[in-house]
Order: C-alpha cells, then sequence, then structure tokens
C-alpha cells in the first residue's frame, strides 16, 4: 500500500462511528443462541404444564444437568431416590459409579450433560410404563434439540427405547451406533446402564470398551 493509501484508510478509520461497530459486536453476540437460558426456560416449561407424569406420586422433577455446550448427552431412565431427594440425575449409587467410570476414561462429569427419559421418580423405582414415557419424551426432545450434540449415549433399554422409539437387545447392540431419528446428523450410541453394570459386574469389562469407544467418537466429532 502507497502512502496516500495508507493516510486514506487511517482517516477513514478515524471517521468511523464506533458506537455502530460495537452495536454490531453486540447483534452478533445476541443472535448465538443461550442454550443456559433456553434450558430453563424449559425446566419451567416443564413445571408449568406438569404433562410428563409422576410428578404427584414423587416429590417434583429432575431436570437433565451439566455442560450445555457438551457435544454429548448422556440418556438414563429415571430418577431413583436419592437423585428425587437432591433432584439432580445420576447421583446415587448408579451415578457415583458412572462418574468413576467416567473419570477412568478421562471424561468430566461437568463436562457432559446427563438427562432422562423420564423426570420424576416412578414408585419403588420400577421401569416407566410406556404412556409415562411418552409424556415425557417431548421434554428431552426438546432439551436435544436445544444443545445439539454430536452423540447422545444411551444407558440401558429404557433410554434406547425413549431415544430410537424401538427396542434393541441391549446385550446384542451395545456399542452399535444409530442415527437420531429427529436430527439424523446427531450418532446415538448405545451402552449398558450403569445399575446393569454394578448387578453384573462381568459386565465392566463392555462397559468400560464402550465408555473409551465414546471418548474416540467425540475426539472425531
Ligand atoms: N438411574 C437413572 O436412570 N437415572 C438417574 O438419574 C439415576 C439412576
Amino acid at each position: 500500500m502507497d502512502i496516500q493509501k495508507l493516510l486514506a484508510t487511517a482517516k477513514a478509520l478515524r471517521e468511523i462511528d464506533l458506537g455502530e461497530i460495537y452495536l454490531l459486536r453486540d447483534t452478533a453476540k445476541q443472535e448465538k443462541p443461550n442454550k443456559h437460558h433456553l434450558l430453563k426456560q424449559l425446566y419451567e416449561r416443564l413445571e408449568r404444564e406438569r404433562k410428563c407424569v409422576l410428578y404427584e406420586s414423587a416429590s417434583g422433577y429432575v431436570f437433565g444437568e451439566g455442560d450445555p455446550d457438551s457435544p454429548v448427552v448422556f440418556v438414563g431412565e429415571a430418577p431413583g431416590e436419592e437423585e428425587d431427594k437432591l433432584k439432580r440425575p445420576f447421583v446415587g449409587r448408579a451415578g457415583q459409579y458412572l462418574n468413576s467410570k467416567l473419570e477412568e476414561v478421562g471424561l468430566k462429569r461437568e463436562k457432559i450433560y446427563i438427562t432422562n427419559v423420564v423426570k420424576s421418580r416412578p414408585p419403588g423405582n420400577r421401569a416407566p410404563t410406556k404412556e409415562e414415557m411418552a409424556s415425557c419424551l417431548p421434554y428431552l426432545r426438546k432439551e436435544i434439540e436445544i444443545i445439539k450434540p454430536k452423540l447422545i449415549v444411551c444407558l440401558g433399554a429404557t433410554a434406547m427405547k425413549g431415544i430410537l422409539g424401538k427396542e434393541y437387545a441391549i446385550t446384542k447392540y451395545r456399542g452399535h451406533i444409530f442415527p437420531y431419528p429427529y436430527d439424523t446428523k446427531i450418532k446415538v450410541f448405545l451402552t449398558y446402564h450403569p445399575a446393569y453394570v454394578l448387578r453384573n459386574p462381568s459386565a465392566d469389562k463392555e462397559f468400560t470398551e464402550d465408555l473409551r469407544a465414546i471418548v474416540k467418537l467425540i475426539a472425531e466429532a
């Protein structure tokens, strides 16, 4: 650039209305959806509508938690006793075991997002019925739509049924990848529920293998 052009550029820069630049920058910032805010709104909607059943028999809803920018969402079945008490997913025995396994493969619990198909504890920790799942699924789908993960990890058969709308034999299909029916860019990975692994310690090896495969899929995404 010659000196005349340089001087003209310097003059033009001096004349620019900086207010406009800040406005443009702030508008660009606002356009990025605030996932925390959208999830909070969804939680408020869940509480307001009470369409996801089992609310009354439990002591309220347990919503998903974690990093909304996570590339991976772990989905469980329904809150248990401890989760119902603390209003947080996977904080009981199965949750503590899951946390230790996540750590073992180098995943930080606070860096992932974790939620359930059903948002209230079924009485006596029984499996949720088809109708109960159907009443809560719109909220789970919306959570996923907001987070837009690269990968959904179904922990056990109920999560798989909720996410894929179909049952697959978990022992046969664990470690397999399916497209998410509502957004085929998202992969769905099936593995055991941590409570199953606690009851069947011989499944721990496969569960660890699956978690290592998940770490690899996240790195590739
Ligand atoms: N089991 C689940 O499926 N979800 C929880 O939050 C806790 C235990």
